[in-house]
């Protein structure tokens, strides 16, 4: 299933360090219209780019970690990022930073990227922010800072790697990684495999789900739209029962084949070593719901 958005433990003044987080460690319903007030605040530096709703819409935004918990790719990520003894490391895609501060965890250099400001101001108010930069922006921001290991993950769901709908649009930000990168080290990331056809799951009664928010009593569900080119086309729905408030979040993906996102790589200046079809380093086949990529720099 895609992201469904959105909820973590966001508190109602964003604390100065982990350790005062620790006071409010879950949403109480009582602060979500402050809480709704500085996610607003926090969006207005992401006014230059369109982004999903989900990415931007306070109560969404909210909702993101609730419905994308730690799992098999996180650690998949930190093994990787031990095995190569990766010590400077970018995430771009960070969101709300779930995988950027536990990569950070050990000692190492790690910067977080992500284009939505109120993705951002959630993994800000995490324990363990302060060990991660933080950066506002996308992957032209990268610069060249000499990483060893630069992740692009959508917590389970590839999103990152397939928010980039052109061909045009992908290779710029493979790029920028390839820029941000030393010769030899790596770029890991994942795509959802167009064979597993996800798309076709995506309808209301495979996804309708009842959930409690800090908004009160949610009814939430998916619809696809439209699906052609390799793109995927799908609705958000999340309904406020109590109000009966409705946002409908729009998204677009595109859906790469491993041969697409193997020449693409190759196109930028990288080599392919692995292509997993799980997080369990299992090799790719036609019911695999991700491709797995490691890839290095020439
Ligand atoms: C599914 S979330 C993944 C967040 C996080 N990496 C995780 O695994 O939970 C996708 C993220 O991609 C970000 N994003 C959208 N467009 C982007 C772009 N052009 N460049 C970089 N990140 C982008 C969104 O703001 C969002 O935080």
């Amino acid at each position: 299933m895609p992201q469904r958005y959105l909820v973590t433990a966001a508190t109602r003044h964003a604390p100065s360090s982990p350790s005062s987080l620790a006071l409010f460690p879950r949403p109480r319903r009582e602060d979500a219209p402050q809480r709704r007030h500085d996610l607003r605040e926090a969006n207005k530096g992401t006014a230059r780019m369109k982004l999903d709703r989900h990415y931007t819409d306070p109560r969404l935004v909210e909702l993101y970690d609730r419905d994308n918990p730690r799992g098999a790719d996180t650690d998949f990520y930190v093994r990787l990022a031990a095995d190569l003894a990766a010590q400077r490391i970018l995430d771009l895609g960070c969101g709300t930073g779930l995988l950027t501060r536990e990569l950070a965890a050990s000692d190492r250099q790690v910067v977080g990227v992500d284009p939505a400001s109120a993705m951002l101001a959630v993994a800000r108010w995490q324990p363990g922010a302060d060990r991660v930069r933080w950066v506002d922006g996308d992957a032209s921001a990268l610069g060249t800072p000499e990483a060893d290991l630069v992740v692009m993950t959508g917590n389970m769901t590839g999103n990152v790697a397939q928010v980039f709908l052109d061909d045009s649009e992908w290779a710029a930000p493979l790029r920028a990684i390839h820029a941000a990168l030393r010769p030899g080290d790596h770029l890991a990331f994942e795509s959802r495999n167009p064979d597993d056809r996800a798309w076709e799951r995506w309808n209301r009664d495979a996804t309708f789900e009842r959930i409690d928010s800090p908004y009160g009593p949610m009814e939430c569900w998916l619809e696809v739209v439209s699906v052609g080119n390799s793109r995927v086309r799908f609705e958000g729905h999340n309904v406020f029962t109590d109000t009966g408030e409705v946002i409908v979040a729009s998204s677009e993906l595109r859906f790469r084949s491993l041969a697409e996102l193997t020449d693409s790589l190759i196109d930028a200046g990288f080599t392919v070593e692995q292509v997993y079809g799980d997080w369990n380093h299992r090799p790719v086949s036609s019911t695999s719901r991700v491709l797995v990529f490691v890839a290095r720099r020439g």
